[in-house]
């Protein structure tokens, strides 16, 4: 494997200050919401030829670009550049999903003697934090600028009752990007009152080409010998099963659509929890592993939370275009890291309660290579 040398920054409309080398920070209007407040974009650069591009509403990451096997930088995630289709409506591309990502069945659980209703945006069941989730709210934003690494620091302030979820809850995510290929995201969070909460980040990557071809022949392992079997509406049984000779099973390389077709359900497609293999729990453990064999570019993920949700874009339907590329079905995947869908209703599984006092931390780092060049 080598790590990324090749191509130089040569984003020189930067304005933001370089702490080291050719990394640099920058902030340019994006558009603006209908009641008039401005969206920000943030772009970061390091000096290996990555570019990583943030804006504040949703806190949605809308692009990331890496150089291929030959030096040449390319798009590897879905998404626009203008604001209008993410206010228009679209799959959660790059979004910081939450308070609670995945699903709580029929958006009702009961925390300390009391029923909480939900928002229900997913047929039955509350989806990726409701009507209007953390993707769906302006964020106040400051740029990150310090040795090897160039980022920016995104806070909400979610009140109480919010989508029906108690406490009001202040919310950080950072997206830094490291000398080292690294995008690294850091989330905290404290509440008022105790609160479920499972913040993740939904981008669509697709390491060949941004989302113009299908991601079959994506090699992925997950550090998983386990994963959470749902029922027909993506809800968890309760049981966590063994992915030994079944479908499921990445504990070794295989291209993501080598079995897809014997994976049950509609529309077809991975759209599963994996239980990471963590030891201790909440240490930074590399999850996933992804080698897209053409362009040579692999991408890792590690991360603290207990779980990874893989979804191959199941219902990616063609009605949405960008940047040269019809988004079709499996043109694209999602490595979500986060807690178990449901938990909030599982006594089994790991709790998402956060009480006052106490600060919600998560972390999750994409480091970048390539391999075959
Ligand atoms: C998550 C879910 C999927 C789907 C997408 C958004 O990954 O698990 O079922 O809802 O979000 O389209």
């Amino acid at each position: 494997m080598k790590q990324l040398v090749i191509v130089l920054c040569t984003a020189a409309v930067l304005s933001g200050g370089a702490a080291e080398g050719k990394m640099s920070v920058s902030k340019s209007p994006f558009g603006s919401l209908p009641d008039g407040r401005q969206v920000d974009q943030f772009t970061l650069t390091n000096d290996h030829g990555l570019t990583v591009k943030i804006i504040n509403y949703g806190a949605i990451l809308t692009s990331v670009r890496v150089p291929d096997k030959n030096g040449k930088p390319g798009e590897v995630t879905l998404g626009f550049d203008t604001l209008a289709p993410y206010l228009a409506g679209h799959p959660y591309f790059g979004a910081t999903c939450g308070r609670v990502a995945n699903r709580i069945a029929k958006g009702r659980f009961t925390l300390d003697g009391v029923e909480y209703k939900l928002a229900t945006n997913n047929g039955p069941n509350h989806l990726h934090g409701g009507l209007k989730g953390f993707d769906k709210a302006l964020w106040t934003a400051e740029p990150i600028d310090k040795p090897g690494a160039v980022g920016v620091r995104l806070s909400h302030v979610s009140p109480d009752g919010d989508e029906g979820y108690p406490g009001k809850l202040s919310v950080t995510v950072a997206y830094t990007l490291t000398d080292k290929n690294e995008l690294k995201i850091d989330y905290t969070a404290t509440t008022d009152k105790a609160t479920p909460i499972n913040l993740t980040n939904h981008t669509y990557w697709n390491l060949a080409d941004g989302g113009k071809s299908d991601v079959l022949g994506h090699v992925l392992e997950i550090h998983a010998d386990r994963y959470v079997p749902v029922d027909a509406n993506l809800i968890p049984t309760g049981e966590l099963k063994s992915v030994k000779g079944t479908p499921m099973d990445f504990t070794k390389p295989m291209e993501i659509g080598s079995r897809m077709d014997r994976v049950p359900g509609e529309p077809k497609g991975y759209d599963h929890c994996y239980v990471l293999n963590q030891e201790p729990p909440g240490a930074l453990t590399l999850a996933a592993r992804l080698r897209e064999p053409a362009s040579g570019r692999v991408m890792e993920i590690y991360t603290t939370e207990p779980a990874i949700q893989l979804y191959t874009g199941n219902f990616l339907d063609a009605s949405i275009q960008s940047r040269g590329a019809v988004y079709r079905q499996h043109h694209a995947f999602c490595l979500e890291a986060e807690h178990y869908p449901d938990a909030i209703n599982q006594p089994k599984f790991p709790s998402t309660v956060l009480k006052p006092g106490e600060t919600y931390r998560q972390t999750t780092v994409h480091t970048f290579s390539m391999e075959g060049s």
